[in-house]
């Protein structure tokens, strides 16, 4: 026997500009992420999503496999241009058409859907009016989770909003690896804004669609450690916390910002700048669940040097962290090598124990609001041996952070489901191919074939025996 309660969700997950492919397919308008793909030098060896893993046009073979699997949910995301090419206005039938034949293909096998309504893929229309630098955006947002409540809120349960701003916004607007690729914090601030704004009208509009659902947000679950327990560590460890959790969560759990960072943020830079209406737009909408996606712990000590910002892409290891060029930001933190950790060839530190204790760090900051950890998983490049994919170390990573899952709901965390990324080898947006993620590997040399791999029989034994054969 586990601990895991009787109705918790074993499920997988994907987005859709990793999976889907078919990008201008059936009338689909051409997202940020299709254009900034397409530019010189912005993602690993120019991969981009045109075709992805084709899924837009195999998912009931996916399907398929995730029955097999024993899924009992699946996470996605709906591509916003897919729906609405131009953000707004003018409705794409054969796109809603896609979502509605993917969630009924799921029910017929018992897979409950979840769905994320923003993963990435901002309409290039809406940036070329501003993005989230415009509060028109948030307006946007609002008529598109309208259009999803009315279409597929009679099947679907289980919303989110938005998935891991921190990414989005920091690379999008930060370190400008990701789009529109602005380096300036002060717009990110603004932007980061108008997303609480766009998930707020978001939940109020849900709550009065009438849906028997839930709504929550997707965050990263990034546990922090300070490197030593010097003084000038300590507080580049607060900071770490202070932007990465407070900022993050606070809005979309508590409905406010957390009251010093904000003062000191609009000091520096006046923003974020608020509407009138918007402190309490937010304090009404706070979320029902909070999604976690956990893969690592970072490790902070205070930073002296310049400001860098790129990271490892390659999977070639200790790319990440080499000294004096860690990620970092001049006179705040920057994130190092834990001496004692063990790493993935993306440098990314694999610390099950940071997931119980981001868990209840959760819980002891915003009560006991239900959680779902909505991705989870290793990146790897998976061995091949007698042609079949022997993914034992994504064996172990993830019976390791169940455990951890285990040991949080024994100390009385309310986590009610639990989605590895990801169901299938797919995108990974700046790391190509080769950065495996699947319990379902898709070979390129071979049109795109679908092949189960050993973690594909493991994870079905653990679905089976509500994870205690694991
Ligand atoms: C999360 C994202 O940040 O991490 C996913 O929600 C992403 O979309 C995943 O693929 C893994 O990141 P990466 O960079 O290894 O693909």
């Amino acid at each position: 026997m586990s601990a895991f309660p009787k109705d918790f969700l074993w499920g997988a997950a994907t987005a859709a500009y990793q999976v889907e492919g078919a990008h201008d397919a059936d009338g689909k308008g051409p997202s940020i992420w299709d254009t900034f793909s397409h530019l010189p030098g912005t993602t690993y060896q120019g991969t981009n999503g045109d075709v992805a893993v084709d899924h837009y046009h195999r998912f009931r073979e996916d399907v398929a496999l995730m029955a097999e699997m024993g899924m009992q949910s699946y996470r996605f995301s709906i591509s916003w241009p897919r729906l609405l090419p131009q953000g707004r206005g003018t409705v794409n039938e054969a796109g809603v058409k896609f979502y509605s034949d993917l969630i009924d293909a799921l029910l017929e096998h018992n897979i409950e859907p979840m769905i994320t309504l923003y993963h990435w893929d901002l309409p290039q229309a809406l940036q070329d009016e501003g993005g989230w630098e415009a509060r028109s955006t948030a307006e946007a947002f609002e008529e598109y989770a309208r259009l999803c409540y009315q279409r597929y809120g009679d099947r679907v349960k289980l919303w989110s909003t938005f998935n891991e701003t921190v990414c989005f916004i920091g690379f999008g607007y930060i370190t400008g690896g990701h789009p529109p690729g602005v380096k300036n914090p002060a717009r990110a601030l603004q932007a980061c804004h108008h997303v609480f704004v766009a998930h707020a009208k978001a939940v109020a509009a849900f709550r009065t669609s009438g849906i028997n659902g839930k709504i929550g947000f997707v965050n990263v679950l990034q546990t922090h450690t300070p490197l030593s327990q010097s003084a000038e560590d300590l507080a580049a460890y607060q900071l770490a916390e202070g932007i990465f959790t407070h900022w993050l969560y606070d809005p979309v759990l508590k409905g406010e910002y957390p009251a010093q960072l904000l003062a000191q943020a609009q000091a520096v830079w006046g923003v974020p700048q608020f509407a009138a209406g918007d402190e309490q737009l937010l304090r009404d909408n706070i979320c029902d669940f909070i999604g976690l996606n956990y893969y690592k712990r970072e490790t902070i000590a205070a930073n002296h040097h310049e400001s860098h910002l790129t990271m490892n892409t390659s999977g070639e290891k200790g790319k990440g962290h080499q000294q004096g060029n860690e990620f970092g930001f001049k006179d705040l933190f920057k994130f190092v090598r834990n001496p004692t950790g063990v790493y993935t060839d993306w440098d990314w530190e694999i610390y099950p124990q940071g997931l119980t204790e981001g868990i209840m760090n959760i819980k002891a900051r915003y009560g006991d609001i239900p959680m779902y950890i909505t991705e989870n998983g290793l990146g790897a490049k998976d061995p091949i041996i007698n042609g079949e994919v022997v993914d034992d170390d994504r064996i172990d990573y993830l019976r390791q952070h169940i455990g951890a899952i285990e040991d949080a709901i024994k100390q009385g965390a309310d986590v009610r489901g639990y989605y590895p990324w990801s169901f299938i080898d797919l995108l990974s947006w700046l790391n190509g191919f080769q950065k495996q993620y699947g319990f379902v590997y898709v070979d390129h040399n071979k049109g795109l074939a679908r092949q189960r791999k050993k973690s594909f029989f493991w994870y079905q034994k653990l679905i089976g025996s509500n994870g205690a054969e694991r």
